[in-house]
């Protein structure tokens, strides 16, 4: 059977009928089987989210994280049977800047006295953005580790740049120089995934619309699959898996949409390692674009001391990748490496992510009961 997994809804694409015939088929490693999820298109232009205003449709990462909060509040005013769930927020990659805040502010909701309570209990992340300094910076040492510079690059690239290999002087020549020889190692390499291959967007002859975005486009953009979704005719263009206008990438500036106006969220996960609160972080080894390094780094940086050191985690019998578990009064932050996994961790590897969460949360149920 050929299917194409994507992430950890309920449902994945079936191409046993052939690419113009596409079905759909339960997704075996569903995290529906585990939680009740609600999935949310944010901002307003990416999947089948609009605004009908032009004030509307302007957004930032502070407005995005104040509209997500009153987004969930509102659901659980609408739909009161869940106020008692555990819950958690959670995300994958660039929302890892806006999750923190999020998760945040239902706690001082809580703490205000807002009504209702809500019980928030913790947070997922994804291949997280946390700095837009140190996530991108931690690529060099990355590559190193990775073996796509040699020591000797590295060690020139380390002395030369003063571990600063983002905002450049352009008057160090031998900085340049050194990072002239990383860009040349890695610059044709796939950011998502080390190992695949690289996708020249500039090449009209390289296949960068692999299977998987064009069989999203077709599925997505047909008025069957519309309707079926209830989605309001004529409210979007057309449906697009990866909105360029909004999707952030180094150093882009604001657009006239939208303000990517937080620059770390490490101040979040600092507040949060003081309250009851338990998360979970995890990272494909093989993903240049947010490498593990960065996360380790502000990991470390938070201070909390190590419960269970590294340590391999085993799905069917075989290393799934490795966990650390840190602890410190109600607090706790699991950190999992996922071995062979690129950036979208999920899709590379279901099986043992879905192992990892599921011990993760069947941890919390074991503390709700004591
Ligand atoms: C698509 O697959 C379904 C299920 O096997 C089949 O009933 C249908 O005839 C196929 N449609 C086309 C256009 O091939
Ligand atoms: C992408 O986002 C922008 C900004 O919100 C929006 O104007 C545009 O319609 C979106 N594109 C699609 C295809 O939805
Ligand atoms: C962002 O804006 C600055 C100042 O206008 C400009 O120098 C820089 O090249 C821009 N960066 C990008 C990635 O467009």
């Amino acid at each position: 059977m050929s299917c194409i997994y994507f992430l950890v809804g309920p449902l994945n694409f079936d191409l046993d009928k052939g690419q113009d015939n596409i079905t759909l088929i339960l997704n075996p490693t569903a995290w529906t089987q585990m939680a009740s999820i609600l999935f949310v298109d944010i901002p307003a232009g990416s999947g089948f989210s609009y605004a009908e205003t032009k004030d509307g449709s302007i957004s930032s990462d502070n407005i995005l994280a104040n509209q997500a909060n009153q987004f969930i509040k509102k659901f659980l005013i609408d739909h009161p049977k869940f106020l008692k769930n555990p819950l958690y927020v959670a995300g994958i990659s660039y929302i890892g800047i806006i999750v923190p805040k999020i998760t945040l502010e239902l706690y001082e909701g809580n703490e205000r006295g807002d009504q209702p309570p809500l019980n928030i209990q913790g947070y997922i992340l994804i291949s997280p953005l946390t700095d837009k300094f140190r996530d991108f910076n931690s690529r060099l040492e990355y590559a190193h580790r990775m073996a796509l510079i040699s020591d000797d690059i590295y060690k020139s690239a380390m002395k030369a740049c003063n571990g600063n290999y983002v905002d450049i002087d352009t008057t160090n020549s031998f900085c340049a120089n050194s990072l002239r020889q990383y860009e040349e190692c890695t610059s044709a390499i796939n950011m998502d995934n080390i190992l695949e291959p690289f996708c020249d967007e500039n090449d009209p002859q390289s296949d960068c619309n692999s299977d998987f975005s064009n069989i999203v486009d077709v599925w997505a953009n047909s008025k069957v699959v519309q309707e079926a979704l209830n989605i309001r005719p004529g409210k979007i263009g057309r449906f697009e898996l990866l909105n360029n206008t909004l999707h952030y990438h180094q150093g882009k500036n604001d657009t006239s949409c939208y303000s990517y106006d937080i620059f770390s969220s490490f101040v979040y996960h600092k507040k949060l390692s003081n309250k009851k609160c338990q998360s979970l972080i995890m990272s494909g080894d093989h993903d240049m674009t947010f490498p593990y390094v960065g996360v380790e780094q502000w990991i470390t940086s938070l201070n909390v001391g190590i419960k269970n050191p590294w340590k391999p985690f085993y799905v069917d019998g075989q290393v799934g990748g490795y966990e650390t578990k840190y602890a410190q009064n109600d607090y706790t932050l699991t950190y999992a490496t996922v071995k062979g996994a690129g950036h979208l961790v999920p899709s590379y590897k279901p099986k043992e992510t879905i192992a990892l969460v599921e011990k993760w949360f069947s941890s919390q149920i074991r503390s709700y009961d004591s």
